[in-house]
This record gives structure tokens, C-alpha cells and sequence, in this order.
């Protein structure tokens, strides 16, 4: 660091700006009060009266009497998600005043390893938001703790120590419960490594007991975002650990877990706000972090309280609060002008010292990279799919058969047994009035043609079929649909585009949304893509009938992911997570 805030605060140079007439929220000494910020260099000198910093190049901004607080800091989301290259999810982010993101970057690792993820790194770091890098677990570990196989091409534990020394690596992304407490070697030195560094381990302690917790927390982990409710908040805050309220469309925690503060008496100081599973309309139509304060104060808990959960106690979790998460000298000029403190309006946005959005207008102009070739064409199916590769067989000389389905209504699936009629071909089909749908995953690598094939409840689509290549952590080719050539022209339209979301009805494709880069991400403007998926998702909604929110984020989560139980799909068919055990869609008699 150089000394020119000191040579400006002694008068030897002016400030590079001056923010005046602001109402200061004091995230340190829990008070709001009139004053000033002078910035020098990107970072914050003084707080307070500014004046005698002006000087001729000073650029003054006058706040006109609003509310000016820290950026906001998201403690734990995976960029990819949002199905957006990082430029454009900076944009979104810093849009509703999030200025610095935990991330890892993990989905983009799973696909192409250690060169994807230091793309995305530096991707965003050339953005004006500030990247806390946590290492990659997930995609090192993605489902081995259940004995199923790691995609090709992931990173390796060897990748995952190196990462640690990345400039700016603040700690360890979620390695769970199960490798922890099973002691897998390169979970076990990756956390000691991490701790002996003086870094951070986020968990994701879902569904542990109390002597579990204690096991966990034990071994290092000191912040969760896996808890349902305020009792679950409450065992964790007694263990020393920092709750994360978890607010998503596919997992809306908040409003049950912030009673812990409201109702149970727990200290907001250990608490913050995630999203973990970011969605891009939900950004640019509801609110990111903005929106978790705002359901906060609703809820009962003081504006103050709130805005530090949303900055400065993520701050201080990640060890980082030296440098982000509170107007004070030294801190990164990352300052928001906010008209109402409760209804939390962001409507001026600064970032590292730059103006990026000035009274709800976009002024920063963001540049997109030019996205390398190993980014792109990486779903590739073996051969183009035929509805017959659909077909699920039954037993030889029967009429009926027992399937099993995954309840999908929600991301805890159950496990469901219907009995079936056998057609005349001796085949099981999708039985769209009892909502008994067909549900079908391909390797996107292209090592096998056959499909594992099951039976799914839930969705209630009535015509077509939806399919994708993003479902964590295979983001194999999935379909789901209420007959096999709609699945098959489905399937075969997202792995010509590379990558997508896709819905079809009798035969065409109803629409489409490309995620060229990794089959994840889109390489387009959010400006323009947003309401495309909008569209998209308001059709499959509409015309296909779908009850479920968010279709296709709901969809990827019946996918295997770790240890979310129960019955899910991996690459050769159903799987019960809590067993760990592969499981037949037919029903073996006897
Ligand atoms: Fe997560």
C-alpha cells in the first residue's frame, strides 16, 4: 500500500472524492449521523465533516440528505446459478448495491478444472465488485463421499491446496459433513491447511444433530447457511458458528431462521444473508442482498442490525473487515446512497471508488471478455438422441409393474411407488394425469448413448417436455416430459446449442435460452437475456402447464447433489442418497 492517503489526510493532496450531505450509517457504533465520506485511491480517509479534503480535481457528490451505508457483501452463492458469464453477474450484483461476493466458482470447475475456475477468477476481479475467494470444494468432492464417480476434467485436491494461495483467498467454500467426519485425507489437510493459514471454513451442516454439530464445529467449521429454521440457527450460534439466513427462490429460509434473533434472543452479530443458489430474474426484478434486509426488517429486526448482517458481519467472518463492510478510514470506498433505510432503496451505487451506478442509472461500462474455445462446445452427447432410447422396458410377460418415482415438489425428494400399466410394446409410459412424468439424464461427455431413465411427481407438467444441461454437480443433459419424442427433441436441442434451457411442445421447440459457456452460462448481455428467461419461464409455466416455481432451477436439483437427500438421479439411474444406494425404476418383485 502506497502512502497517499496519508499525504492527503495531512493536506499534501486533495481527496479524489467527497461524498457530502449524507446521513452515515455507523455500522460500528450502531447510530445513524450527518456527515461525510472522503475517498483517496479507492479507499475511504475520513468520515464525518470532508470539507478541508476538497480540493480543485476532488470530484463532489452530494448525497442530498440520504442514508449512505456500507456495499453490501453476499457470504455464500455460486455465481452459476445465475447462468451468467461474471461480467454480466457483477452487473447484476452490483446493480442492487452487493459489492463484494464470496464465491469459488465451482459449477465452471466441475466442467473444465482449475483453468475454468482461474478464468471466472479473473473475470471478476477485473469488475468493480471485490471477489473474497474460497476454494473450490464442491468441485473436487462433488458426490465421492457416496460412492458415485466425479465428473471428467475436475479439479484435483492437489488443484484445491494450490488455490488456497490465490491472492485473495479468504478461506474454504462448504467441504459437508460426511468427508469431515469419515476423515477423507484431502478434505482433512485441506482445512488444517486452511486454518493454520488463518483462513475461513463456511459449512453446510444440513440436517446434522447436535452431537454432529459439535463434530463439525470441532473440526474448525465456524459459519453455516444449511439451517431451516431458528432452532437449527440457535445450535449453531451455541457452537460459536455464524449463521448465514439462506433466501432463494428454491430455498426460502430467512423468514423461518431470522426468529432466532426476533423470538429466541440470539445476537445479530452472528448473523448474515446468502443466496447460495443466485437466480438472475430474481436479481434483476426482486433484489439480492437489498431484498434480505428488507424481509429482515419486516420481520421485526432493527434497520441497523440489518445492514450490518448484509456488510459488515460478513466482513468480519471472512476476516476481511479491514478492508470491506463499514465506512470507516481504510476501508475500500464501497458506499451505497439509500433513500429509506427500511424500504432499503439503493439508488447510488460506489464501488472501490468508482461511481457505478448513480441515482438508479447504470454509469460504469462493463466489457465483457472475449470467452476462450476450452469454455465452450463441452456438451456433447454420444449420438443425437431417438424417443426410443426413452423407452423403460418392463419384465418379460407382465401387464402391470411397480415404478418409482422422486417426489420433486420440493429439494428433499421422497421416494414414491405407483403401479403402472405395460403397453402393448411391453414398455411404461409417462402418465401425465396422475402427473407420473418420464425424467431422463445423458452423459454430456459423450463416454455412453443410454440414458438413465425414471419416473418423476411433482412438476405436473400436462403437454412437452424441458430439458437442460445445468443440474449441479454432473450438468449432464436432463429432460423431463409427458412423452419420449418431446424429451428426445428437448435433449437434442440443448446439446446442439452447447448448452441451454429448452422447452418443447408437439414437436417444436416452444423456446430457448443458450448457455454456450461450459452449458452453464450465457456469453450474453443480462440486459437482453433476463427477460428471454423470463419468457421462458412463464411458457413453461403457461403452456406446459408446470405448477413448480422456477422449473428449471427445481429441475437440476433432482439431480445428485452431495447430500441432499433422498432419491435423486445420477448418470446410471435413481439413487437414495440417505442409503447411498443405486436404486432400479422398476420395482424388483419378490
Ligand atoms: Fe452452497
Amino acid at each position: 500500500m502506497g502512502t497517499e492517503l496519508l499525504d492527503a489526510l495531512a493536506g499534501v493532496t486533495a481527496a479524489d472524492m467527497v461524498v457530502t450531505g449524507g446521513r452515515i450509517v455507523d455500522v460500528h457504533k450502531k447510530e445513524v449521523r450527518d456527515g461525510g465520506i472522503a475517498v483517496k485511491a479507492g479507499r475511504i480517509i475520513r468520515v464525518g465533516d470532508v470539507a478541508s479534503l476538497v480540493g480543485p480535481g476532488t470530484e463532489v457528490l452530494d448525497a442530498r440528505g440520504r442514508y449512505l451505508t456500507p456495499g453490501l457483501i453476499e457470504s455464500h452463492a455460486h455465481s452459476y446459478h445465475a447462468n451468467f458469464n461474471l461480467t454480466e453477474y457483477a452487473k447484476l450484483c452490483l446493480s442492487r448495491g452487493t459489492t463484494a461476493v464470496a464465491e469459488s466458482f465451482y459449477g465452471q470447475g466441475q466442467i473444465r478444472g482449475k483453468e475454468a475456475v482461474r478464468f471466472f477468477y479473473e473475470e471478476l476481479r477485473r469488475t468493480p465488485i471485490t471477489l473474497l475467494f474460497v476454494v473450490p470444494v464442491l468441485a473436487y468432492l462433488q458426490n465421492l463421499e457416496l460412492g458415485l464417480d466425479a465428473t471428467p476434467g475436475t479439479v484435483t485436491g492437489d488443484d484445491l491446496l494450490e488455490m488456497l494461495d490465490w491472492e485473495g483467498c479468504v478461506g474454504l467454500e462448504e467441504p459437508p459433513y460426511i468427508p469431515v467426519a469419515e476423515r477423507d485425507p484431502v478434505i482433512v489437510r485441506l482445512i488444517g491447511r486452511a486454518l493454520s493459514q488463518g483462513k475461513v471454513v463456511m459449512g453446510h451442516a444440513a440436517g446434522l444433530t447436535e452431537e454432529e454439530l459439535d463434530a463439525y464445529a470441532a473440526f474448525g467449521i465456524t459459519g453455516d447457511h444449511e439451517q431451516l429454521n431458528a432452532e437449527e440457527a440457535v445450535q449453531r450460534v451455541e457452537r460459536g458458528m455464524m449463521v448465514s439466513t439462506r433466501e432463494t427462490p428454491i430455498a426460502r429460509n430467512q423468514r423461518d431462521v431470522q426468529r432466532a434473533l426476533t423470538e429466541l434472543g440470539a445476537d445479530p452479530a452472528m448473523f448474515m444473508f446468502c443466496s447460495d443458489v443466485p437466480d438472475a430474474v430474481t436479481y434483476a426484478t426482486v433484489g439480492h442482498i437489498d431484498e434480505y434486509i428488507r424481509i429482515a426488517v419486516e420481520g421485526g429486526i432493527d434497520p441497523l442490525d440489518a445492514v450490518a448482517m448484509g456488510s459488515y458481519n460478513t466482513a468480519r467472518y471472512y476476516r476481511v473487515d479491514h478492508m470491506v463492510g463499514s465506512l470507516a478510514p481504510g476501508r475500500q470506498a464501497d458506499i451505497l446512497m439509500v433513500g429509506d433505510l427500511e424500504r432499503f432503496d439503493v439508488q447510488t451505487v460506489i464501488a472501490k471508488g468508482t461511481v457505478v451506478v448513480s441515482d438508479g442509472e447504470r454509469k460504469h461500462r462493463f466489457q465483457r471478455p472475449v470467452y476462450p474455445a476450452f469454455l465452450q462446445g463441452t456438451v456433447g452427447l454420444k449420438r443425437a438422441v431417438a424417443p426410443e432410447d426413452l423407452a423403460v422396458k418392463a419384465p418379460e410377460g407382465r401387464t402391470e409393474v411397480t415404478v418409482r418415482a422422486i417426489g420433486a415438489e420440493s429439494l428433499l425428494s421422497d421416494e414414491r411407488r405407483f403401479a403402472m400399466p405395460v403397453e402393448a410394446d411391453g414398455t411404461v409410459a409417462a402418465d401425465v394425469g396422475r402427473d407420473i412424468l418420464k425424467v431422463a439424464m445423458w452423459d454430456r461427455y459423450g463416454r455412453w448413448a443410454e440414458p438413465a431413465v425414471a419416473f418423476m411427481q411433482g412438476f405436473q407438467l400436462k403437454r412437452g417436455a424441458i430439458a437442460t444441461s445445468y443440474n449441479p454437480f454432473y450438468n449432464n443433459v436432463m429432460a423431463l416430459g409427458t412423452n419420449d419424442a418431446d424429451m428426445a427433441l428437448a435433449a437434442n436441442t440443448v446439446n446442439e446449442l452447447g448448452g441451454a434451457f429448452v422447452a418443447v411442445v408437439d414437436g417444436e421447440v416452444l423456446g430457448s435460452v443458450a448457455l454456450p459457456l461450459l452449458g452453464l452460462l450465457s456469453d450474453g448481455d443480462s440486459d437482453e437475456v433476463v427477460p428471454r428467461l423470463q419468457r421462458l419461464y412463464t411458457q413453461v409455466a403457461e403452456e406446459l402447464g408446470a405448477a413448480i416455481e422456477w422449473p428449471f432451477h427445481n429441475f437440476a436439483f433432482t439431480a445428485v447433489v452431495g447430500e441432499l437427500p433422498i432419491l435423486k438421479m445420477c448418470d446410471r439411474g435413481l439413487f437414495d442418497v440417505a442409503k447411498r444406494e443405486h436404486l432400479s425404476t422398476i420395482v424388483e418383485e419378490g
